[in-house]
């Protein structure tokens, strides 16, 4: 064949390929064998070799490649907003009022979609290709995942027909089909891996992955839902995702278009049982204004449009019981009561901690242990405990209470309850650990000191290690090298548990017993066997599949032989079930009873105990016999004990180069300006804002020091609660003289000033921006443009205002009271242009 007509037959392929696709993945109404189609694909695979062709939205293509992505950030053209949220048909008819107040009619329609439960995609064409694919991100920027989301098959690379706009994006949920799924975690218990929680996190965690050509084998679907372009064909967006779907996208067919609020109503109820029956996820209904020029009259508000709302369905509730309770201590020292559960399923998601926020909470669900509690998984992530069965209570278990004295092993000071707060508080805040580790991570974290590299293992490590006490510590770090780079740290790389998470995973648990075969042996043979097979494995299953010698093959195999009481502890564990707790192990194989067990587990002996497993130096017949010497107080009160046996946890240890870029950020941290010093020293109620206000009010630490509670809430927005807490906060000796440490250090503690403002060409000007500006970063830059030309920035109009500068879909309410009042309406280029600003 001449080149020319080679080059005419895989056009020809590639567009016969597509349209096989479209039939399969998208209509699901296939015309061609599975034989024939790889056929075709091997010959299109054969040309563009042969010819060098390389077109990235190729049929050839959608499998992928080893080579590693990298997720460049993309920011959005168009913000990627959420959806408000309604669990009732009130508030409906509420969001159905509203609009019809807006719009001034009820003769409009709706159109009511499934919300699938995935991971958000924003997809853009040109020309009828496929040129980038971007995740929702933090709705402004996303990650650029084009290279996996090709491999998608129900997402079209080339476009059908000829009517699709010239530039558009169309944006849509990516899943993992239930069936798949499930094949995917079968495949992952009979190797003995930790399975997937859902189909949602496993979409999202997969287009993330680095190597496309797992992408393209896990399967993933694409359902799209909105358009987004200057040129759509139709006003209705009903009408416009038909023509979508023409095009070569993939379009619920469950879409429905709606006269009024009882129609959706009557589609609500039907998707409320039915969705159970759909081959992907789904959580509720989402009810849009079909047409696109209402759309727009109706506009939207900061978070989400006006014109569209998702209706989320009731959540699951499920039956399970309670273990246990235990606290934990935040930053400000508020202690937090978490429900410790039988695992259950819930929503897809294996369930074991629910929250359980404060004493009020425990005592009107009158909590017993034991008891058999509801939990919910509601839009947010932690689960909650919605009622108990008292009929389900044994008579003698014990009523769940509020502990009086703080949990950390190391405070125990009595606890506070101040009058009119729900919260109970640790008062120790200077010498309880949890307390002081969570203000060292705020005081590092982005909007404070933003020191990289300082993340929150190495600073507990640094914290239990003695070598940062507090905050002013760490400027310390650069002079402790010699004890720093080498130290070891407390995280498991290999099964990502962190000491304090209590459960003993599994390969730990095969290992630590005398005689144990290497590690690495045992999680390779984890890998191959489920659990109940390992004890009965011959000796040459064991050589071949670990590729060593027949003599140690037997060992190993005698190994699991002989170690019979580990086998009854690992042979309870389910087989989707990698840990134990440590108190299973006490019990089953350290015969201690079960209550001591917990005791022993709750009082966190788990760092001893896993101290000794990292050692190897427990027999199995030892178990008992150790953990009778480890008594719980000599264990609690020896600090020696403790940190001497921590020293032997690691195996990540601070390297050199970390350690170059902790001392590297530190230095740089210098730089960064009072106001996030001051975010970062913690003061309660003194968030970002509030820190702004008052350096830009007091300008030094030493004036804001000496200011009344009077002078403070004259600024705007301080309120009686945050300036007591200021004024406490000064007040303690303790914090200045940390202060004076962090002002040693070279700290910023006063407010860089500003090229003097008189000649600034935007002084005493007032604006209120308002509106779209394409992205949310346009819109702060130019808040910040004004800011540094003099000018202020307010966010509502009043009489002081002097400019209103108005985006796309700026609120026809701003506008009318600017018009009303006499303040100057301006667009952003006519601003720039009056003002000679170049951007
Ligand atoms: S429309 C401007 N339609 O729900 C609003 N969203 O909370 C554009 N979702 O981020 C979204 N199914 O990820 C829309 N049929 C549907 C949807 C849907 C699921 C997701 C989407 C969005 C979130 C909103």
């Amino acid at each position: 064949m001449s080149s020319e007509q080679d080059i005419k037959r895989i056009k020809e392929l590639q567009a016969e390929l597509a349209e096989h696709n479209y039939k399969y993945y998208v209509l699901a109404q296939p015309s061609i064998s599975d034989f024939d189609f790889d056929m075709k694909l091997k010959e299109l695979e054969r040309l563009e070799k042969q010819y060098k062709i390389n077109d990235p939205n190729s049929p050839t293509q959608r499998v992928g490649s080893d080579l590693s992505t990298d997720f460049r950030q993309v920011t959005h053209k168009y913000n990627m907003l959420s959806l408000s949220n309604a669990y009732s048909q009130e508030e409906l008819k509420d969001f159905d009022n509203r609009i019809q107040k807006i719009i001034g009619t009820d003769d409009f329609d709706y159109v009511c979609e499934l919300k699938f439960d995935g991971s958000s995609i924003s997809l853009t064409y040109e020309n009828g290709e496929l040129v980038r694919a971007v995740t929702r991100g933090d709705g402004v920027k996303g990650d650029d995942v084009t290279t996996n989301v090709r491999t998608i098959q129900s997402v079209p690379l080339k476009l059908r027909g000829n009517d699709y706009p010239e530039n558009f994006e169309i944006r849509g949920e990516i899943l993992m089909p239930f069936d798949v799924f499930n094949k995917l975690n079968a495949d992952l218990e009979k190797a003995g891996e930790p399975l997937l929680a859902n189909p949602r996190n496993t979409a999202a965690g997969t287009l993330k992955m680095k190597n496309s050509s797992v992408v393209a084998s896990r399967q993933l679907d694409a359902y799209l839902y909105y358009l987004l372009g200057e040129k759509l064909p139709e006003d209705g967006h009903y009408q416009n995702l038909q023509k979508a779907r023409e095009w070569g996208f993939k379009i619920s067919e469950h879409t429905q278009l709606c006269k009024n609020i009882d129609e959706v109503f009557a589609f609500i109820e039907k998707w409320d049982s039915e969705r159970f029956n759909l081959p992907v996820a789904t959580d509720g209904v989402v009810i849009k204004v079909n047409s696109r020029k209402l759309q727009n009259n109706l506009g939207f508000t900061a978070k989400s449009p006006r014109w569209a709302i998702a209706y989320k369905f009731k959540a699951e509730s499920v039956s399970t019981i309670l273990k246990s309770v235990s606290y934990q201590v935040g930053r400000t020292g508020a202690v937090t009561p978490v429900a410790n559960l039988e695992p259950v399923h819930i929503a897809g998601t294996i369930v074991k901690r629910a929250s359980l926020h404060n004493a009020d909470i425990i005592n009107n669900l009158d909590l017993h242990l034991d008891d058999t509690v509801f939990v919910e998984k509601g839009g947010e992530i932690i689960p909650k405990i919605t009622g108990v069965d008292p009929a389900k209570r044994n008579p003698n278990a014990q009523r769940v209470k509020f502990i009086e004295f703080c949990p950390e092993p190391e405070c125990k000071t009595r606890l506070i309850r101040k009058e009119g707060e729900a919260a109970h508080y640790c008062p120790n805040e200077d010498g309880c650990p949890p307390q002081i580790k969570g203000k060292m991570e705020h005081f590092v974290s982005r909007k404070a000191m933003d020191l990289e590299g300082l993340g929150k293992e190495t600073l507990s490590l640094l914290f239990d290690k003695h070598l940062v006490k507090d905050v002013s510590d760490i400027y310390n770090i650069p002079n402790n090298e010699d004890q720093i780079v080498g130290l070891e740290s407390l995280k498991e790389p290999e099964n990502g548990l962190l000491l304090g998470e209590n459960r003993i995973p599994v390969d730990r648990l095969l290992f630590c017993v005398k005689g144990a075969p290497a590690l690495k042996h045992i999680q390779s043979l984890l890998e191959t066997y489920s659990k109940s097979q390992l004890f009965d494995l011959d000796t040459e299953s064991i050589k071949n599949s670990l590729n060593i010698k027949t003599d140690l093959a037997e060992n190993i195999q005698k190994y699991f032989k002989k170690i019979q009481r580990v086998k009854r502890v690992v042979l309870k564990m389910s087989e989707n079930e990698n840990s134990v707790f440590p108190s299973v192990v006490l019990n089953e194989i350290g015969g201690i009873s079960k209550e001591k067990a917990e005791l022993l587990e709750e009082k966190y002996i788990y760092y001893y105990f896993i101290s000794q497993l990292k050692q190897k130096e427990i027999e199995e017949i030892s178990f008992l016999d150790f953990f009778e010497k480890a008594r719980l107080n000599d264990f609690l009160n020896d600090k020696n004990i403790q940190h001497q046996k921590l020293n032997h946890l690691g195996k990540n240890s601070i390297q050199q180069k970390t350690f170059d870029n902790i001392v590297q950020g530190i230095e740089k941290s210098k730089e960064v300006p009072f106001e996030r010093v001051l975010y970062g020293l913690g003061i309660r109620f003194a968030g970002e804002t509030v820190a702004k206000k008052l350096v830009k009010e007091f300008k030094s630490i030493e004036r804001l020091q000496t200011a009344t509670i009077e002078e403070m809430v004259e600024v705007e927005d301080i309120g009686e609660r945050i300036a007591e807490s200021v004024k406490v906060y000064f007040q303690n000796e303790k914090h200045l003289q940390l202060i004076g440490k962090l002002k040693i250090a070279g700290l910023q503690f006063e407010a860089q000033e500003k090229e003097s403002s008189s000649d600034q060409i935007l002084n005493g000007l007032t604006f209120v921006v308002t509106g779209n500006f394409g992205s949310k970063v346009i819109r702060e830059n130019l808040k910040l443009k004004i800011e540094e030309l003099g000018g202020k920035v307010s966010s509502s109009i009043s009489k002081n205002t002097d400019y209103l500068i108005a985006g796309e879909k700026a609120g026809p309410e701003k506008l009318k009271k600017a018009e009303t009042i006499g303040v100057k309406v301006r667009t952003k280029d006519q601003f720039e242009e009056e003002f000679n600003i170049n951007q």
